[in-house]
């Protein structure tokens, strides 16, 4: 069995542990939750649990489409042993419908409106400078991705929105965007790593638009667990035991 060894890191919300073998870590996630670059925190009982499972099933569902992910192994409620990336410092947007900073960059785009075509947009991951949007360029000029690299990354994003936008209209959820993280393995291939849960994604239910995403805390909409319970339920078919 796979144990933590010791912690190597600690986000925002999930600690990282090395493990006997160089090439994996573990990640443990953990019930907090931020907002507004981190200066928003509390904890919310269950969430690690929660995002653990839901990220279990949506990475390993990329997985059996031969999209690569940092994925190996569950290893507990709240801990999953995945490859050790070389994290890029993006955050990747994929868009299906807008909202967010890309209606308050383009006001002429009505919110809600349903992009003809998904779009990919990438951010600086830095709280101190608030994520700031990068073009490719701006990639390029910061050295932070090749434009190899690049085109890859909007390659997976893309492939991954093909599996991930059916699995959840067919659960009744309308999945308006995401944001993935990448990094390169120790063999140097790009893979899909970090999570993906109702803390990345905005999920709003087909029948009534009711947001059931990390925008009830952002928002303070309210039972923000209540919904993120709704979520792994309808993601894994399971009842949540706690
Ligand atoms: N497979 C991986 N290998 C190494 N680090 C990873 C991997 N997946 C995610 N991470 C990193 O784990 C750290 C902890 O996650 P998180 O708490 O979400 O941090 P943050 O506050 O930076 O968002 C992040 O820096 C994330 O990039
Ligand atoms: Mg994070």
């Amino acid at each position: 069995m796979k144990k933590p060894l010791k912690e190597v890191s600690r986000g925002k919300t999930k600690q990282v542990y090395s493990t006997e073998d160089p090439t994996q870590v573990i990640l443990e996630f953990s019930d907090r939750i931020t907002a507004g670059d981190g200066k928003k925190r509390d904890e919310l009982p269950n969430k690690g649990v929660l995002n653990c499972g839901i990220s279990t099933k949506l990475l390993q569902l990329l997985e059996q489409t031969d999209i690569p992910t940092h994925y190996i192994e569950t290893i507990g409620k709240d801990k999953m042993l995945v490859r050790k990336l070389e994290m890029l410092p993006l955050e990747v947007v994929l868009r299906n419908i807008a909202t967010g900073s890309l209606i308050k960059r383009l006001q002429m785009i009505k919110e809600k409106t349903v992009l003809k075509r998904p779009i990919v947009e990438f951010f600086l991951k830095n709280d101190e400078y608030h994520d700031p949007f990068l073009s490719e360029e701006y990639i390029a000029l910061l050295e932070i991705a090749t434009p190899e690299e690049i085109e890859e990354m909007i390659r997976l994003a893309k492939k991954a929105n093909d599996v991930l936008l059916p699995f959840f209209k067919k659960i009744g959820i309308d999945l308006v965007d995401f944001k993935l993280e990448f990094g390169g393995d120790t063999a140097g291939i790009l893979r899909i790593g970090d999570e993906i849960n109702p803390d990345s994604m905005r999920l709003w239910d087909t029948a009534t638009g009711r947001i059931l995403d990390k925008d009830r805390y952002r928002k303070d909409l309210g039972q923000v667990i209540e919904h993120y319970i709704e979520v792994y339920e309808r993601v894994t078919g399971k009842k949540f035991e706690g």
